[in-house]
């Protein structure tokens, strides 16, 4: 399982950098769970952002100083993290091609550092 998270401008006025940041220290030493950065989802308005890949689910609004705890525990048993993103069909589409890109690289680059954890910089 990916957590992809949102790098952009307007996500990190909303608080995405203490999310990030919060999402690496919980998810340092865990091999099942995986962290990549990405660069804007075009859901602005709702960040910060977060995408859940496999399967492609996207939720917002995460700035609360829980979430990144609710990040994980979705990511690890699928609990409930409220209403999803609803991403335009095209878009979505796009965005998912995109991370299975970036998953490709990064399952590459780790089959050759294998002790990295999450795609840097984070
Ligand atoms: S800046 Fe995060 S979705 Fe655009």
């Amino acid at each position: 399982m990916y957590v992809v998270v949102c790098r952009g401008p307007n996500c990190r006025a909303r608080g995405a950098l203490p999310l990030r940041h919060r999402l690496v220290k919980l998810l340092k030493h865990d091999p099942e769970v995986r962290l990549l950065g990405y660069s804007c989802f075009g859901q602005c308005d709702y960040g910060p952002n977060v995408a859940f890949y496999p399967p492609g689910e996207w939720y917002g609004g995460l700035a609360e100083r829980d979430d990144a705890e609710r990040v994980v525990r979705h990511a690890r048993t699928g609990e409930t993290l409220g209403p999803q993103l609803c991403l335009p069909d095209g878009e979505r589409e796009l965005h998912l091609r995109n991370i299975a890109d970036l998953v490709r690289t990064h399952e590459r680059d780790r089959a050759r550092r294998p002790h990295r954890h999450w795609w840097w910089p984070f």
